[in-house]
């Protein structure tokens, strides 16, 4: 049983700065840190790499379970490889969304996502930590911002990695895939009733990183 351990879960769409500050207060408390959207951003890449369609709900789920996924030192290991920088391209976003919607996907990714719960503490960043993975968590953040103002994010962060970037495309396909996020049957991106909201238009990262230290703090001294 792992339910003492304590979990922070940051939950918000694409592009809002959770994974910022997730990874900031996971450093700062010495926690451990899931990216839960990497995990379907591999498994969009590995159904894309065996031609599975990202319609095909049992294969994608399939195919997922047989998957050797390790995060290593900030890395993305499948089966040893280095697939970091493999899945960060709008495509994987794109994929990764796609294959998110499907029920036996989400299910066969819970164990693994609960298997980074471990002592000290864990920072957990996704669409559904608060609502449906870690439903105990001690703290629930839903992190964000404006659709003009992700997409400006996602914009800057292309062109800071000499990526290829066109502002309109990014905001439509902000907009596709909030709607998908939001619309879908099984763990819609949702606000947990329980979670304080974090807006970041006007908050830069350290702000928003002390924010949720002190309202973590103030948990856990109650
Ligand atoms: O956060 P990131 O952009 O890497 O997530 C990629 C996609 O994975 C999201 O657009 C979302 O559809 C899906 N996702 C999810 N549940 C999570 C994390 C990500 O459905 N917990």
């Amino acid at each position: 049983m792992t339910n003492h351990i304590p979990v922070i879960a940051i939950d918000g769409p694409s592009a809002s700065g959770k994974g910022t500050v997730a990874q900031i207060v996971a450093d700062k408390l010495g926690f451990s840190y899931l990216d839960s959207g990497a995990l379907y951003r591999v498994v969009a890449f590995a159904t894309h790499q065996k031609n599975i369609s990202w319609h095909d709900a049992n294969a994608i789920a399939e195919c997922a379970k047989a998957l050797h996924i390790q995060f290593k030192q900030e890395k993305v290991l499948l089966d040893n490889q280095d697939i970091s920088n493999d899945i960060r391209t709008e495509l994987m976003g794109k994929g990764a969304s796609q294959v998110a919607v499907h029920a036996p996907l989400r299910a066969a990714l819970v164990d693994l996502q609960h298997s980074f719960r471990v002592s000290p503490g864990l920072v957990a960043d996704g669409r559904d930590m608060g609502t449906v993975i870690f439903p105990d968590a001690q703290l629930k953040v839903f992190l964000t911002a404006s659709t003009e103002t992700r997409a400006q994010r996602r914009y800057q962060q292309l062109l800071g990695k000499g990526q290829p970037a066109d502002y309109s495309n990014i905001l439509l396909d902000l907009q596709e895939r909030d709607a998908r996020d939001k619309s879908r049957t099984s763990a819609p991106l949702v606000i947990a009733k329980d979670a304080i909201l974090l807006e970041t238009d006007n908050l830069g990262i350290s702000a928003a990183v002390n924010i949720v230290l002190s309202n973590y703090q103030e948990k856990i001294d109650k």
